[in-house]
This record gives C-alpha cells, structure tokens and sequence, in this order.
C-alpha cells in the first residue's frame, strides 16, 4: 500500500512512524515533510495546502491511502477534493470540519445539542460587541471566529484589554475574513485536557486521556504556543470524567453533526476545561492534536493503519485498539523567541546521541536538511518523547534525551508532566 500524509509538523512525523510499523505499508510520502520525515518518507515539494497539486498528484501516483494532519486543508475542502476522484482520504469533510473552522459554529453546536460549554454571544457589529461587554464582568474571552493560526482567542482580563481585543479583530482586521464574526465567551475556570476520538460519523474510538502544555513558559506563564509538551494519560481525565465526556460532549456532538447533514469522519479532538470533576469544552478541532499525537501514538500498541481505513469505510465498530500501560511524556524543543519572531538556520547537534535511548524517539517539527546538515526552519523545532515505568520515569527519560540536543537558542519548557504528578497526590 502506498501512503500520503500532508503536513510537515511533529504530529505528521509521529504520523509517518507509525504508519511505517504497518506490515502492509510498502512506500510513504509526505507533502511537504521535514527533515526527519525525509528519513522515513519520500518528501514532496506541495504544500499542504496545495488542495489541486495534491490531489492530482494523488491520483496520478495511484496513492492508496492519504492522511491529513493539519486543519487548513481540512475546512479548504480537501477531503472532498480527493473523494470526488475517488481517492481514499482519512479527515472530515469540509462541511464536518467547520466545527473547528468556525468558533461560531461550534458554539451554536453546542447550543442546540446541550453540550456543557462556556456561555457565549456571537457578533457582527462592533457596537453591538461593545455594547454587550460593558455588561459583562471580567474575565471574558473573545475570540475571532475563523482559523487564525492559533492566535485569534485572546483572554480579557479587564473591560480595557476587551474592548481593544474587539477593536483588534473587528476593527483593525489583523485576522483578516476569520474576524468578520467574534464570540464573546465566558472565562471558564479549570485544568485543560485535550480528548480525542476515532469515529466514523456513528461508532466512536476514543484515544487514552492527553494533556497539553500551551503557554511558551514554564508554571502555565506567558503567551500561548501551539503547544509546548503533552503527556498521556492525564490524570485529570479520572475514569467518571471519561465516561461523562463521551456521554455528553462526544455522542450529542457525532450525532448532532449527522443531523446536520455534516456526517463526521475522522479523529474529533474536543479541548476541555475540567473543574471539580465536570469538563467543558473550550473548542473543537477536526484532526489530531500537535504534540499530543507524540505521546498518544507512542502509547497505541495496534496498527494505526486499520483503524484509519475502518474509519474511512464506516466499519470502526469492528476495530479494537491496544495501547500501552506505560504513560508517554513529550518535551517540545523550540527556537529561541517563539511564539513570537526567531531565527532560522541553527544547526542541530546531538542527534545521534539522542536516538540511542531505549523507549524514546524525538520528531522533527521545524527541520531542514542544509549542506548535509540538519537545521532549524521553525518555531518549534522538535519533540522530544519518551515511554516510562511511571510518568516520573517517562519525564526523566523525555530530559534526558533533550538534554543530549543543543543548537545556539534551544528553548524547552522545564516542567512538562508536573501537573500529572501533582494529580497524582491529589488522590
Ligand atoms: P481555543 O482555540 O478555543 O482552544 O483557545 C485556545 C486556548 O485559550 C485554550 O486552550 C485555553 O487555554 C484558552 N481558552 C479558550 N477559551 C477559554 C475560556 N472560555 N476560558 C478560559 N480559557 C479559554
Ligand atoms: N496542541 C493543540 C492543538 O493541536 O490544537
């Protein structure tokens, strides 16, 4: 079987590694990859978001199965692109995928189906916006409603910081069309955890409990990331907050979607705020979480490669997955100024060192390969992942790889895991 997987991040790496374990995989591509996947995949020069590039390209190599990683090919149609020519694609389709595409969207989901969330209003008007704020207590979040790379939620914590949040996506447009609508959310108190499910659009799979690590510093300080470190499972998510979370967020929103006429297929990713033993969802996202795919698929015993067809075909009732005791910790190594503007070009030293520890794997993110040499091309660079016998082993075994890596500038949260410990003796 050849296989395609779009994206070039940690989370297409991990995707790639795994899908190479598969006995019925014979050759992989990645569009466009990194320098880490290039050890695994034939790299393409398209971008992923190249929707008519791929697709063509898809069916003139005859590619068997082609797995989506991020979410902009996603709400731009590629799914439905690739099936229209009959290609077999493992993602939602566009119309399933706006629950991640628009906040606004989501939110009226969630509404209409009771799925416990933060209370909301959505608006068009900048007056009306305003207007609605100056009776609200602080703190609220406002959020722009399309894809904004991950920085159009910003959290008000006076009526000030609102009001210029209103003014910075509704009036000045720095987010562009994915401001034309904002919701205004209240601020929602909690322990975030990321949970994760296959379904086919009726039966759902869910993946073992993961928690991300978003802000750049360590104790939860300074502004948010695409995620700075992940480990599975997550303490917070006890077996009662598992069980309610499918019952009340999962199932509603699968067979809310169908009801919609927006029947979804693929890895549903709901972001949550767990207090006191009840959790509610932040957001949606169409497609697997980066990093917390490190750590998750380093945990998944079974093929990857069934699952995904099971879920493509319809039939994931039929699928059963093993996963791995042993917690998974991954460390995400980033260069020096992200999120916000850094240097390119570093290059990376200790790779080999780092390969030789048992249980750990470290994916490339932001890599490339320069004169023979494998440098810096992003802002987080790699993901540092190890297996333990608890998920203390796990944390030390994640350092001790990290610690073998350097190049002028590397950066890494120190304190990735701490709050699994310290769920750990809450109990
Ligand atoms: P989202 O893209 O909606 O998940 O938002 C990004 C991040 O902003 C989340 O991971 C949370 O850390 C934070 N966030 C979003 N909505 C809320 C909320 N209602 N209350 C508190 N924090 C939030
Ligand atoms: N790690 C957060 C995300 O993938 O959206």
């Amino acid at each position: 079987m050849k296989v395609l997987v779009i994206g070039s991040g940690g989370r297409e790496h991990t995707l790639v590694w795994k899908i190479a374990q598969s006995p019925a995989v014979k050759k992989i591509f990645c569009a466009p990859g990194n320098a880490g996947i290039a050890q695994q995949a034939e790299c393409l020069p398209i971008q992923a978001d190249d929707v008519k590039s791929l697709t063509a390209w898809a069916e003139r190599d005859r590619i068997d199965l082609t797995v989506v990683g991020p979410e902009a090919p996603l709400t731009m149609g590629m799914v439905d692109a690739f099936e229209a020519r009959g290609l077999r694609i493992f993602g939602p389709s566009q119309k399933a995928a706006e629950i991640e595409g628009s906040k606004a969207f989501a939110k009226d989901l969630m509404k209409k189906y009771g799925i416990p969330s933060g209370e909301f209003q959505i608006f068009r008007d900048f007056e009306a916006a305003v207007r609605y704020v100056q009776k609200k207590p602080v703190p609220l979040v406002v959020k722009a409603d399309g894809l904004a790379a991950g920085k159009g939620v910003i959290i008000c914590h006076t009526s000030e910081e609102t009001l210029a949040a209103l003014d910075l996506i509704m009036v000045k447009k720095a987010f562009g069309a994915a401001g034309r609508q904002v919701v205004i959310e209240e601020f929602l108190h909690g322990e975030e955890a990321s949970f994760l499910a296959f379904t086919d659009g009726e039966t759902i799979l869910p993946l073992p409990s993961c928690q991300d690590h978003k802000p750049i510093f360590d104790n939860d300080q300074g502004p948010n990331t695409g995620g700075m470190g992940a480990y599975s499972p997550a303490p917070v998510v006890t077996e009662k907050v598992h069980l309610e979370v499918i019952e009340k967020v999962l199932v509603p929103t699968v067979q809310g979607m169908a009801e919609e006429g927006r029947k979804y297929r693929g890895v549903l990713y709901a972001g949550l705020m767990i207090q006191d033993g009840q959790a509610k969802v932040l957001e949606f996202n169409a497609r697997m979480g980066d990093p917390e795919t490190q750590p998750l698929l380093m945990r998944m015993k079974s093929d990857l490669v069934p699952v995904l067809e099971a879920t493509i075909e319809g039939h994931l009732s039929n699928q059963k997955v093993a996963w791995e005791d042993r917690p998974a910790v991954c460390v995400v190594m980033a260069s020096a100024g992200y999120p916000g503007s850094y240097e390119k070009g570093k290059v990376i030293s200790g790779l080999g060192e780092a390969a030789k520890v048992p249980d750990a794997f470290v994916f490339h993110a932001g890599t490339a390969l320069k004169d023979g040499k494998i440098v810096t091309s992003g802002g987080r660079v790699l993901g540092v992942t190890a297996l333990g016998q608890g998920i203390r082993d796990a944390i030390g075994r994640a350092y001790e790889v990290a610690g073998k890596i350097s190049w002028e500038g590397a950066y890494y949260r120190k304190d990735i895991g701490q709050k699994a410990l310290k769920q750990g003796m809450k109990k």
